[in-house]
């Protein structure tokens, strides 16, 4: 009899880190790989963060904290709450975590009922489904049309609730597309949940920060006040403050759940490194600026990178507005055979092929529930880029 527990037959390992995995590896063993697989900033951790950190060690703040974050903190959190989403929280509605990841987690843990369904828009996160399987509950997984920039509809969302439905997980900046929901497209969906009181929202606003052209970023809780009771507003340092190695995420919601999610992280991990609390507590109250510059630096990637893969045979994408990726469709290349010979049969050999043949590391579209596309991260150098560009251009055309 295996070791393993059946509850881990029904999932599988984070596809993403897969990839970065295997990038790493061709890297180590000599071969030329562009990755483009990492959901994390090539930028480093801003220096007033760092000082912060080092600061923490030397005042000895390097003890056991409360389990969900500092009161400091938690204090932090809620002045951002209020200054960047108009959102009012007190201490016992607020938890931290280490990472975004361990907060999505523990609030599924702390909620889903063996049955319970979680509606998922799609393409999704790819820990969303895997997080809820684990909580013993049912993905319901809504395909969002590519007319729509794969965002859902109030009739979509509408038609995914039945009496069992507990959780709606919405992301915006999205992970994989970089699709961004407008303030009108978010009442849309909360005009459809205010008619459905057992649902609640779980909105992961990771890359919060991470939007270009001027759009105007939003949050269900915000958009829809009379919602907030039923919603946890999750959110963290890793993508904005580039401090994907700190683990440090938060969120703001109902007492009675943040109480339940407290209770999982007092008989699991405990409290998130005080080292990195401190750190987090700095990047909320200090200097917001370098943000504008970041975000300058990936707008020019990005449209660098949609020019090129919409001018590259098979392949298309739209531009989108948020996060660091760009979720492109590779329907023309599937069909078509290699130069050695193999047809391209799904977004899954599309990837295989970009990395034998040309070095290049990205996740296919399987991976985040909808197929046939695959995931670029522009998160990595222009220089790397245009290469990666170039060499993507190359294998499309060798394909017959
Ligand atoms: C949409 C989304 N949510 C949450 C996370 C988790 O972030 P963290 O690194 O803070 O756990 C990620 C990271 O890839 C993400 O893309």
């Amino acid at each position: 009899m295996s070791i393993v527990a059946e509850r881990l037959k029904r999932i599988k390992p984070s596809p993403t880190l897969a990839v970065s995995s295997k990038a790493k590896e061709l890297k180590a063993a000599g071969r030329d790989v562009i990755g483009l697989g990492a959901g994390e900033p090539d930028f480093d951790t801003p220096n007033f963060v760092k000082s912060a950190a080092k600061l923490a060690i030397d005042n000895g703040e390097t003890k056991y904290t409360a389990v969900d974050g500092t009161p400091e903190l938690k204090d932090a959190i809620i002045a951002k709450f209020k200054r960047d989403n108009d959102l009012e929280y007190t201490r016992d509605q607020i938890t931290v975590g280490t990472g975004g990841k361990q907060v999505l987690f523990n609030a599924l843990m702390a909620s889903v009922n063996p049955g319970d369904e979680v509606i998922i828009p799609a393409p999704y996160w790819v820990s969303y489904p895997d997080m809820t399987l684990i909580a013993e509950g049912t993905p319901v997984i809504v395909e969002c049309s590519k007319d729509n920039n794969f965002k859902m509809t109030a009739k979509e969302l509408e038609a995914a609730i039945t009496p069992k439905t507990k959780w709606l997980i919405f992301n915006s900046p999205s992970n994989p597309t970089g699709g961004t929901y407008t303030y009108d497209e978010i009442k849309a969906l909360t005009n459809v949940l205010i008619r459905h009181p057992h649902v609640y929202i779980m909105s992961d606003d990771m890359y919060e920060h991470l939007v270009y052209d001027g759009f105007e970023f939003a949050t269900p809780a915000q958009v829809e006040p009379v919602l907030k009771d039923r919603t946890l507003t999750c959110n963290g340092v890793s993508k904005s403050y580039a401090m994907t190695g700190w683990r440090l995420g938060y969120a703001g919601g109902p007492k009675e759940l943040i109480k339940a999610m407290a209770k999982i992280q007092g008989q699991s991990t405990s409290n998130p490194s005080s080292i990195s609390q401190a750190a987090a507590l700095e990047a909320l109250n200090g200097d917001q600026s370098f943000l504008a510059e970041r975000n300058d630096a990936f707008a020019q990637r990005r449209d660098m990178v949609v020019e090129r893969i919409n001018a590259t045979q098979g392949l298309e994408c739209f531009k989108p507005e948020g996060a660091f990726y760009v979720y492109a469709s590779c329907a023309g290349a599937v069909g078509k055979t290699t130069p050695d010979g193999k047809i391209i049969e799904t977004d899954e050999d599309f990837v295989t092929y970009l990395l034998e043949s040309e070095g290049i590391a990205a996740v296919h579209g399987e991976a985040f529930g909808m197929s046939p596309y695959f995931r670029i991260s522009y998160a990595t150098s222009t220089q790397n880029l245009t290469e990666a560009c170039t060499r993507i251009q190359r294998a499309c055309d060798a394909l017959k």
